[in-house]
C-alpha cells in the first residue's frame, strides 16, 4: 500500500469546537504564551499553568472528531495513513486513526517533573497541584512548552521521508521544528495544504492548497485519492 503522511494542527480539530491559537478569538489572543506554555511559567506560577491546561482537558472531554478526523480513517481502506499530530487531543484516536504520532505531547497525559520517563493516564480533566509521581514529584502536563526539545521531532523527520503522498491540514506553520518537516519529503513527491488561511508555503515547491475548512476539504482530497488508488 502507497503511504500517506499526514501534518496535522489544530485546524482539524476547530470544527470540533476546540479553539486554534492563532486565529483571530485563539488561545494566543486571550494569554500569553509566556505566562501558560514555558518551562518558565510552570516554575513561577504553575497553578496558573495548571489551571490553563485542566480547562483545555475538560474542553476536550466535550468534544467530539469532526469530518476530516473521520475522513482519515477512511482513507485507510486504501492507504497506509501515518498520521503526524502537533495537536495533544486525542481526537485522530477517538475517531479510529490507526497511527498516530503526538509531537507536542498529549493532553491526557501527565508526567513527572523530575524523571520524564514517568508518564501517566489521567482519570477525568483535572490534575491537582500536590499530585505526585512515584518518585515523590509533582506531576505536570504532558506537553511541550516553548523552549522545550520536541523528542519526537526525528522520528516524525524520517516518517515525512518515506511519504509516497503528504497532506497538510490545518496548521499555521508558524512552529518549528513541526513546520520543517516538509522539507523532509522526498522531491516529487505529492503535497497537499488544506488550509482556509493564507499560508506562506513558499518552502514547498508544488505544493497544492485547497483553500477549505477540514472537514469538507478533507473529505473531497480523501476522496479524490480513493479514485486513484484504483487507477
Ligand atoms: P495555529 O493556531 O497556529 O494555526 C491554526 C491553523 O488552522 C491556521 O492556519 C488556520 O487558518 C487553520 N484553521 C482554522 N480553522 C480551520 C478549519 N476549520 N479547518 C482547517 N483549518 C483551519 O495552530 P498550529 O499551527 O497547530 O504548540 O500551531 C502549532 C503549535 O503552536 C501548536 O501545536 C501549539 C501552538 O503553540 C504548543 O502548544 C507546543
Amino acid at each position: 500500500m502507497k503511504r500517506v503522511v499526514v501534518l496535522t494542527g489544530a485546524g482539524i480539530s476547530a470544527e470540533s469546537g476546540i479553539k486554534t491559537f492563532r486565529d483571530s478569538g485563539g488561545l494566543w489572543e486571550e494569554y500569553d504564551i509566556m505566562d501558560v506554555a514555558t518551562p518558565e511559567a510552570w516554575e513561577r506560577n504553575a497553578e496558573l499553568v495548571n489551571e490553563f491546561y485542566n480547562q483545555r482537558r475538560r474542553q476536550l472531554l466535550g468534544a467530539e472528531p469532526n469530518k476530516a478526523h473521520y475522513a482519515l480513517v477512511d482513507l485507510e481502506k486504501k492507504y497506509d495513513v501515518q498520521v503526524i499530530t502537533q495537536n495533544v487531543d486525542d481526537l485522530h484516536e477517538r475517531a479510529g486513526s490507526t497511527n498516530v504520532m503526538h509531537l507536542h505531547g498529549e493532553l491526557k497525559k501527565v508526567r513527572s517533573s523530575i524523571d520524564e520517563s514517568l508518564i501517566y493516564e489521567l482519570e477525568g480533566w483535572e490534575l491537582k497541584l500536590g499530585d505526585k509521581c512515584e518518585k515523590g514529584s509533582q506531576l505536570r502536563p504532558h506537553v511541550v512548552w516553548f523552549g522545550e526539545q520536541v523528542p519526537m521531532i526525528p522520528a516524525a523527520a524520517e516518517l515525512s521521508n518515506t511519504a509516497g503522498i503528504y497532506i497538510i491540514i490545518g496548521t499555521s506553520l508558524n512552529v518549528y521544528p513541526a513546520a520543517g518537516l516538509v522539507s523532509y519529503v522526498r522531491p516529487g513527491t505529492p503535497v497537499y495544504l488544506i488550509d482556509p488561511g493564507e499560508i506562506n508555503v513558499s518552502h514547498i515547491p508544488g505544493v497544492r492548497h485547497i483553500r477549505e475548512m477540514a472537514g469538507t476539504g478533507t473529505r473531497k482530497l480523501v476522496d479524490e485519492l480513493m479514485e486513484k488508488s484504483k487507477e
